[in-house]
């Protein structure tokens, strides 16, 4: 695997590929991410990984200085998956200048559930991605679906900006008690990781009261954030949506079988936590 840190050294690298799956993160890799680099496999070839920490999309008391980095034990995993190169610029590589062209997401998406308490999150999510793709240019991407906003965030930037790029979907990746995997949960303490697997429980009998009989989604979003809250839990939002565009579904769309996600964000002790699960 070639380690490349300058977006010039990245371009002669793969120049001529028309094949390139991509697989962009932030490092401190986890089965997860490599289940992503498989995926990406499969769409195309050579797969090229990113690790950067975008300070872009983290706000100003976030976990930008304590999000974990673990640069060589990431790099082994790469090699052991057959990644052919790894680009990992420095800040001064990718931003060598302030990055003052950004690119936004539209209010009615960026805005809401993430957007409303990481304000910072998805425009600089949008700006390091587009940036990511003009150096690699890649013909598909691969992106969580944990990151649920985030995927049809980028999915809709790139076929509004008609970037040459196929945006993949990857399965969340759990471990075996149901959380789902995640850098931040190295920041749990032994009991905040044994507690931890409520908010997927919770996300499931949200979903199983959403298909059967229980019509008021409101009230039931309201119940899951109590039931979390006398648990110790800090949620930010429990909230059933279309999954076509976020939005909250009208009655008589639910009542009409309108395809839905129930997605949350919720802290336990210092780690926030996030999840989603398709209806
Ligand atoms: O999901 C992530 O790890 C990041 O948001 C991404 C897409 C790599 C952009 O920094």
């Amino acid at each position: 695997m070639k380690i490349i840190s300058t977006i010039d050294e990245l371009r002669d690298q793969l120049r001529g590929q028309l094949r390139t799956a991509f697989v962009p993160t932030m490092g401190n890799l986890h089965e997860g991410h490599l289940s992503l680099m498989r995926l990406a496999r499969r769409h195309g070839d050579p797969v090229v990984a990113s690790i950067f920490v975008n300070r872009l999309q983290f706000g100003p008391n976030e976990d930008f200085d304590k999000y974990p980095r673990t640069f060589q034990a990431d790099v082994e995993k790469l090699e052991k998956e057959g990644v052919y190169v790894l680009f990992a610029p420095t800040e001064k590589d990718l931003y060598p200048e302030p990055q003052e062209y950004r690119v936004l997401p539209p209010n009615d998406l960026g805005n809401i559930l993430e957007g409303e308490f990481r304000p910072a999150m998805f425009p600089g999510v949008c700006t390091v991605v587009t940036k990511l793709f003009s150096c690699v240019q890649p013909r598909v991407a691969v992106f969580g679906k944990k990151d649920y906003q985030q995927l049809m965030i980028i999915r809709n930037m790139a076929r509004q900006l008609a970037m040459p790029t196929e945006i993949i979907g990857a399965e969340t990746f759990r471990a075996e008690d149901g959380l789902a995997l995640s850098s931040r949960n190295g920041y749990l303490n032994a009991e905040e990781r044994a507690e931890a697997p409520f908010l997927y429980q919770t996300l499931n009998d949200v979903a199983e009261q959403t298909r059967g009989l229980q019509t008021d989604l409101v009230a039931l979003e309201q119940e899951a954030m109590n039931r979390l809250a006398a648990r110790g839990w800090k949620p930010d939002y429990v909230s059933i949506r279309k999954r076509m565009n976020l939005q909250a579904p009208t009655r008589e769309e639910h009542l009409a079988g309108e395809p839905l996600v129930v997605l949350t964000a919720a802290k336990l002790g210092n780690t926030r936590l996030i999840d989603n699960l398709e209806i």
